[in-house]
């Protein structure tokens, strides 16, 4: 299984490592077989899984179900959990009984925490006690209405200057790594080379130590116009469709399903073999 020391690994190596977002059992499957090394449970979940316009309304009770699905489909990766707004914001206790969660009932190996400032300090006592913390800086979404909307972080040099004190002080505090979202290249490739602990970025630029993607993103699963900064590998919304109009449309027809898809009772041949098969539901 891939740990912090690994991550760091890749960091001191010099190797550059991919993270991508998962939400589910089937996905985390298919993106731990490919050898991912880092799967996110992010609260991206609110907008691509649940149809929320923000990262907002996501709530602790639905990351744990979310992130329990991915835990049972993952064997090699480390599973980060995204700690969602209001789950760490009222008390270190408060943030502590969070973090224990995804932990403890989740099979998380880690959680994200959003910010500078405040996050500090709970990320000082989270690591205290063992749950490592990845850090998020830069255009973080759990702040969409303090930003103004989603906009580029660090453009002036004030902005850059704290986010670059922010990256410090988490990776003093104990932080094992970093997103970097939504900043300038240069700022992300000045923080990535002052801070020993590896940075991932999204919409950062080539100069991080790693990448990430939300899922539905990157397989083209969301559509319309997407951020400058997302590269789809797949276009699976056609790809959907198309099946989906397919089936619909030979099942207007009549030709499906057909004999290879029928049972038949009267020993036949497909019987014989029926008689040993059970009927499953997945292909799997
Ligand atoms: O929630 C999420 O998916 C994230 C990534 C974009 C880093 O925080």
């Amino acid at each position: 299984m891939t740990t912090v020391l690994d991550v760091q690994r890749f960091k001191d190596e010099g190797r550059r490592f991919a993270m991508l977002t998962a939400y589910d059992y089937l996905s985390a499957q298919i993106l731990d077989e490919a050898g991912i090394p880092i799967l996110l449970v992010g609260d991206s979940l609110g907008m691509v899984v649940l149809g929320y316009p923000t990262t907002l309304p996501v709530t602790l009770d639905e990351m744990i179900h979310h992130a329990k699905a991915v835990a049972r489909g993952s064997r090699q990766a480390m599973l980060v959990g995204d700690m969602p707004f209001m789950s760490y914001h009222a008390s270190i206790e408060q943030a502590i009984t969070s973090a224990g969660r995804f932990l403890q009932e989740a099979g998380m190996h880690a959680v994200k925490l959003e910010g500078g400032g405040r996050t500090v300090e709970i990320t000082r006592r989270l690591t205290a006690i063992g749950i490592p913390v990845m850090g998020h800086l830069g255009l973080t979404p759990q702040f969409v209405h303090q930003m103004g909307g989603f906009k580029i972080q660090g453009k002036s040099e004030a902005q850059a200057a704290r986010i670059l004190a922010d990256a410090k002080d988490l990776q003093e505090a104990g932080a094992f790594s970093l997103v970097l979202e939504g900043v300038p290249n240069a700022l992300a490739s000045r923080i990535t080379q002052e801070v020993r602990i590896p940075t991932i970025g999204i919409g950062a630029g080539p100069g991080t130590d790693g990448q990430v993607l939300v899922l539905h993103d990157m397989l083209g699963l969301t559509t319309g116009k997407a951020p400058k900064f997302v590269k789809r590998y797949a276009n699976l919304a056609d790809e959907i469709g198309k099946a989906a109009r397919q089936f619909a449309g030979e099942v207007g027809t009549g030709a499906f399903p057909g004999p290879e898809h029928s049972y038949s009772a009267n020993g036949a041949a497909p019987a014989a073999k029926e008689s040993r098969e059970e009927v499953k539901y997945g292909a799997g």
